[in-house]
């Protein structure tokens, strides 16, 4: 991957996103997408009509990209993400994060539907990621190296800002919504995890696992991006709950949990 690689998606993008920096640019996972407050919304973009985003391969996932106003603030929201396990390889999963960077973005709030690990979570709670695991070792950042990025060898020992996730529970408090710090591990997926490999990563310091977030916010924080990620824990984990995983549970949780999630993010956005 080198930066050129997203010229032409760039070049596709109306002006009008490039015309001043976002204050926050935001990548929804989960059918969130109609969970912005929005005063006034000055672009919209399918992800078809953007190079490498292309069609959705997942349910949930659709995908558009929004700039919009809120309270004085300039927003562009990802609705919608792309994952490694789609096979389509790095560029259409760190995309939104490089053109945000293009944008001249310097905050970023991620948000994605996970399995709660953590006994003390249930399904529901939200969990402000202080760090995360990458179990699987993928990383978008292998390959060439290109200063536009970062350092060859970026730091990770604050990839999610303290100030940003105290600005979440800060929100979460408001709105009585429960929400802990926890550790979020990274899978590759789309198999869900064994109950064996959930308890080794319960062992390892692991409080919810997923399958996105990580190359994002890896991304992001090697580019100077100052990231927030908020999970929803959807589901508990592999053997800590006793049904069988499924798509639609997510689906469902995450549809269920939108009118928070929707004030939550307010929230967020009113805190910047
Ligand atoms: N495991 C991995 N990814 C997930 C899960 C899970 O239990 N729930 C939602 N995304």
């Amino acid at each position: 991957m080198s930066p050129s690689d997203f010229d032409h998606a760039a070049g596709c993008l109306p002006d009008e996103c490039f015309r001043t920096p976002p204050d926050l640019g935001i990548m929804l996972g989960s059918g969130w997408g109609d969970a912005l407050a929005m005063d006034e919304c000055l672009v919209r973009v399918p992800y078809a009509d953007i190079p490498l985003l292309g069609r959705a391969t997942v349910p949930g996932h659709a995908g558009e990209l929004i700039v919009y106003m809120r309270e004085g603030k300039r927003i562009v929201a990802w609705c919608g993400r792309r994952h490694w396990y789609e096979g389509a390889g790095w560029e259409s999963v760190v995309l939104p994060v490089e053109i945000l960077r293009r944008m001249g973005a310097e905050k970023l709030l991620v948000t994605n539907a996970a399995g709660g690990i953590n006994p003390a979570l249930k399904a529901g709670d939200f969990v402000a990621v202080k760090d995360h695991i990458n179990i699987v070792g993928l990383n978008p950042l292998i390959g060439s190296h290109h200063v536009e990025w970062g350092s060859r060898f970026p730091d990770m020992t604050e990839v999610y800002s303290r100030p940003l996730i105290e600005k979440l529970h800060a929100c979460a408090n408001r709105l009585d919504l429960r929400m802990m710090d926890g550790v979020y591990a990274f899978t590759a997926g789309p198999c869900y995890e064994t109950p064996a490999e959930v308890r080794a990563y319960k062992q390892q310091g692991a409080d919810v696992v997923g399958m996105s977030t990580v190359p994002e916010a890896v991304f992001a924080h090697a580019c100077g991006i100052k990231v927030a990620a908020v999970s929803l824990v959807s589901n508990l984990a592999a053997g800590i709950g006793h049904a069988p995983l499924s798509h639609q549970e997510v689906i469902d949780a995450a549809e269920c949990a939108k009118p928070r999630m929707r004030s939550l993010i307010d929230g967020f956005v009113a805190r910047l």
